[in-house]
């Protein structure tokens, strides 16, 4: 399976910067998901990589191909580009049986009725659909016409596979089904695939990597687990849920493996908390700790090493089945605290608040935009 490379591609709609100036990467077999609120450039990345929109600027490599190069003029069309294509509305045809629907694609193009029997088998048999290849399209359920989509996206054995939100007309369950049958078909056939949402927990939950976008730019690419416990801005950490931001200043750093361990000054005491890069003394930062990251302690709980321990007071519990979300009043700030729901944590109780270096992330505080 051929990697996807972009290098510096944009595309523009007159005063709107869609797409701008992006690089991406995805290897072979690689399973990477752009992610990002509505708007931000996710589908005209994708379409850019189909050959369906023009990159203005840059240049676009499928496998040892060059498909697009805006300055050199060249461009290679959609139907040369060996890639399977699934869209949020799925696209089956209401008025054709399953079997046809997936035909399609061949019938057109002529292919002798016994081998597009076998092949429409074969894909049908990908998605575990075999066995309704006689129905009419529209007697299935809104999983099963996007498994007939998928099956139709694969029929040609296409190199790369382009998903645009093909979850997001199903409800919360079939769509965490639907996604765990995804990965599992991806991780079979290992075929590169490029997978658009703006749903963080499906992103992280579905792929090797995340490419985090805003504003038609890439703000970071990484592992699910990177992305969310060690982003690289503000901007990137409140894309993941409701991370708490502490103000502090830097005191000390050391180099600790592959980052940095800081010491820091906050309103509410001192501790460490990890960094990625270098960091001076007296330099700002934000200081990200996760919900769930936050442990609670009795009050006049002490600091362990490096460890935070802040004095507060539960001022609201809301119960969500699993797990309990807190907020918890400090005399500076307040905290959201995610526990096991079994917990007891009764509103008005003096806590302390201990968060460990580990799961303390310093972020550069960003310019005023
Ligand atoms: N054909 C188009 N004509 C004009 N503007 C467009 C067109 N396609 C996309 N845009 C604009 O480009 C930006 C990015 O759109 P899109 O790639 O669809 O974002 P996303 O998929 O992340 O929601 C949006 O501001 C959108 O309105
Ligand atoms: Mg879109």
């Amino acid at each position: 399976m051929p990697s996807v490379n972009l290098h510096r591609v944009s595309r523009h709609f007159a005063e709107v910067k869609a797409v701008d100036n992006i690089d991406l990467a995805v290897e072979h077999g690689e399973f990477v998901t752009l992610l990002g609120p509505s708007g931000c450039g996710k589908t005209t990345t994708l379409r850019m990589v189909a050959g369906l929109e023009r990159n203005d600027t840059g240049s676009i490599v499928i496998g040892d191909r060059l498909v697009s190069d805006a300055a050199a003029g060249l461009f290679v069309p959609p139907d040369q580009r060996n890639l399977g294509m699934v869209f949020q509305s799925y696209a089956i045809w209401p008025h054709m049986t399953v079997f046809d629907n997936v035909a399609y694609p061949l019938s057109v193009r002529r292919v002798p009725k016994g081998e597009i029997a076998e092949r429409v088998t074969k894909a049908l048999t990908l998605v575990e659909m075999e066995r309704y290849a006689d129905r009419p399209a529209p007697a299935l359920s809104g999983g099963q016409q996007q498994r007939v989509a998928i099956a139709r996206a694969l029929i040609f054995e296409p190199e790369v596979l382009l998903l645009d939100e093909p979850l997001s007309n199903l409800d919360a369950r079939l769509r965490a089904q639907m996604g765990e049958e995804f990965r599992a078909l991806q991780r079979r056939l290992k075929i590169t695939t490029i997978y658009v949402t703006h749903d963080q927990e499906e992103a992280m939950a579905l792929s090797d990597r995340v490419v985090v976008m805003q504003r038609g730019l890439v703000l970071q690419s990484g592992a699910p687990e990177a992305v969310y416990r060690r982003p690289a801005s503000a901007e990137v950490a409140a894309f993941f849920g409701t991370p708490n931001l502490i103000e502090a200043t830097v005191r000390g750093s050391r180099p600790n493996g592959e980052g940095h361990v800081l010491s820091i000054e906050a309103a509410l005491g001192t501790g460490e908390c990890r960094a990625a890069g270098t960091f001076r003394a007296g330099d700002k930062v934000l200081v990200m700790v996760r919900p769930e990251d936050v442990a609670l302690g009795q009050a006049d709980t002490k600091a362990g090493d490096g460890q935070f321990a802040w004095p507060g007071r539960v001022i609201d519990g809301v119960f969500r089945g699993p797990r309990r979300t807190l907020t918890v009043e400090t005399a500076r700030e307040r905290f959201r605290v995610e526990c096991p729901a079994s917990r007891a944590m009764p509103v008005g109780e003096s806590v302390t608040l201990l968060i460990d270096a580990d799961n303390a992330w310093a972020l550069p505080v960003s310019p005023p935009s």
